[in-house]
């Protein structure tokens, strides 16, 4: 496990694409795992700007999301959908057939939509580099802490601090959805490289649980500690109590 501290969000962000940078300019067609949330933000803003300056290609990039809200309509402003056009894909020359991203529905083509997506992980060659972010509660993706968790993409029930951390987003609390459907551990720990990002005081004590040395369920990322090739950054306030 290669841990980065650096001084503050900007750096974070910066040494986070870079690290993204290099593994799409040493692979034509990489295959990156994407994450939301306000962790990437930068990190994305960043990567925009590389390829505004003609730094970076994305034509032959594919990419993969972690999750998605359950109900929510790929325009709606909170819907992860929605979160990458504005932050990514609008902005760079991704190809949309390149772009791969949980399901929102929660009709009876839910299970099938959540199969296929694996499949076409599979059909790329995994994933090249895999983007995470951290929960307050030590999830990564939308993967809860629970006494078992599940290797293929699935839908899952959100966990109390995470419908309430994410109710900033929201008008409310009770319009954050109650279920997404995230990748499973499975496509993540398969990943060739994985990159955690994490900034702020309030990730400090699920940044501890996970990267303590002992693994656990009840705190997903910690699973990370098992992968050969993790690279946590980390701003100096998510590090304090390290
Ligand atoms: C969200 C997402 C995760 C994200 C995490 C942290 O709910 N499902 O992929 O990493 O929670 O979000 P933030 O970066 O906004 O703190």
């Amino acid at each position: 496990m290669d841990l980065q501290v650096v001084g503050d969000y900007r750096e974070m962000s910066e040494l986070g694409a870079k690290i993204v940078s290099e593994t799409i300019q040493e692979k034509k067609n990489a295959v990156l795992g994407l994450a939301t949330g306000s962790t990437p933000e930068g990190m994305y803003a960043r990567l925009v700007e590389k390829y505004r300056r003609g730094d970076l290609d994305f034509k032959s990039v594919v990419t993969f999301n972690l999750d998605e809200y359950v109900g929510l309509a790929p325009d709606h402003p909170q819907s992860y959908h929605y979160y990458m056009k504005r932050n990514l894909f609008d902005h760079v020359n991704l190809d949309p057939v390149n772009i791969s991203i949980p399901t929102s529905s929660s009709d009876e083509t839910l299970e099938e939509a959540c199969r296929q997506f694996d499949k076409k992980i599979e059909h790329a060659g995994g994933i090249d580099l895999q983007v995470l972010g951290i929960g307050v509660n030590g999830h990564i993706g939308f993967n809860e802490p629970a006494p078992y968790l599940k290797t293929a993409t699935h839908l899952v029930e959100l966990a109390e601090e995470t419908i309430e951390a994410n109710s900033r987003f929201f008008q409310s609390k009770e319009e954050v959805p109650r279920k997404a459907v995230t990748m499973g551990l499975g496509s993540m720990m398969a990943a060739d490289k994985i990159l955690l990002l994490a900034n702020g005081k309030n990730k400090a004590p699920a940044v501890r649980d996970s990267f303590s040395g002992l693994v656990s369920t009840e705190t997903p990322a910690s699973l990370l500690q098992l992968h050969r090739k993790v690279t946590i950054v980390i701003d100096r306030e998510a590090a304090s109590l390290l």
